[in-house]
């Protein structure tokens, strides 16, 4: 009761100080606060708007190169650098010029699976020359660290070092340039499709639900981005017996329904034969070492195809999306 009385008498005097002044310093107060809100709500929407003015990142085609394919997935270990390595190399030998970009810069395969182990040398104008195998002109982070070292970057410096692996190489006249990507959906990837033309995408999964269930989602945000997507590699989709040819399905068969739902053709089923694994490892991509009834051989056509179907021409560098 006591702290009851004081407290009110310590109210009234207080108030009591505020009217003796002769002036409502409550409302007085208030309208200064909100004279400040209202000019920092203003400087922050100017500030939005300039920003808004320079607006997103332009996607800028790289000099002489027609069209860019990445190949992606959500998911790692899939066989997208597997993929990648193979198409580019099946192109080059249907005598079409052909770039293949590492851009996995914490994880590069690229040296090792088209079996390159050199520093690329440099122009005049300090661009770097593309170390080539196979008919393949290549570029990965792995030619620039060795192999050894751990690549501890953040956000910002591996953007720079992308930008450099893209654009500061001396690709020469190319009509394909095909990029493996690290797995997931994270910055690398969508640093690859704000600053690039791409012509397509081709998404690799394995058939297991949980893998296709992430696949999914990437090929949601694709979609959403308005990025083209060429169609589905199910990689690892049944081993073949050595003896009677008889194809066994060891992770179901989930990609035929994500390919329906995302209405983009199944581009090939690869068997998961240690032949693939073995002539990766070997640095001889197996498009090479194993001609006779190569899925990826046969798979490497399509994408040429199906950029022909969508752009009227494999020559022009193209940056619409598939809807266009
Ligand atoms: N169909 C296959 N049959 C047998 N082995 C395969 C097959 N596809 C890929 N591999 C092997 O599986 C391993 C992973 O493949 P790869 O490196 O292409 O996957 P990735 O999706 O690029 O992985 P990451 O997400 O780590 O970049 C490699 O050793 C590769 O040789
Ligand atoms: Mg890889």
């Amino acid at each position: 009761m006591l702290k009851g009385i004081r407290t009110l008498k310590i109210v009234n005097t207080v108030r009591g100080l505020c009217v003796n002044n002769g002036k409502n310093l409550s409302s007085s107060f208030t309208s200064d606060a909100r004279k400040n809100e209202l000019s920092n709500r203003e400087k922050l929407k100017q500030h939005q708007q300039q920003v808004m003015a320079r607006g997103l990142p332009k996607q800028k085609p790289i000099e002489g190169v027609k069209n860019i394919i990445l190949v992606v997935s959500g998911k790692g270990g899939v066989g997208k650098s597997t993929t990648a390595v193979n198409t580019a190399v099946a192109l080059a030998d249907m005598k079409i010029n052909v770039g293949l970009l590492d851009a996995d810069v914490f994880g590069p395969s690229i040296p090792l699976m088209m079996d390159l182990d050199e520093s690329p040398l440099l122009t005049d104008d300090n661009k770097m020359i593309p170390p080539t195998n196979f008919g393949v002109k290549c570029m990965s982070m792995g030619f620039l660290v060795t192999e050894k070292a751990a690549v501890i970057w953040r956000g910002l410096m591996v953007m720079s070092a992308l930008d450099r692996l893209l654009r500061q190489v001396q690709w020469g006249s190319l009509d394909y340039l095909i990029v493996d990507t690290p797995p997931g959906t994270g910055d690398t990837l969508l640093s690859l499709i704000q600053n690039l033309p791409i012509s397509g995408v081709i998404i690799v999964t394995t058939p297991q639900k949980a893998a296709v269930q992430v696949t999914r989602r990437g090929a949601s945000m694709l979609q959403k981005l308005s990025v083209p997507i060429i169609g589905i590699v199910e990689n690892m989709s049944f081993i073949q017996c050595p003896n009677c040819s008889h194809e066994v399905s060891i992770f179901g068969d989930n990609t035929k329904d994500l390919a329906v739902e995302l209405d983009v053709p199944l581009l090939s089923n690869i068997p998961l034969d240690s032949k693939i694994s073995v002539s990766s490892d070997a640095g001889v991509p197996v498009v090479l070492s194993k001609r006779e009834n190569n899925q990826y051989l046969e798979m490497a056509v399509t994408p040429i195809q199906l950029v022909t179907i969508i752009y009227g021409t494999t020559t022009n560098a193209v940056s619409r999306p598939l809807a266009a």
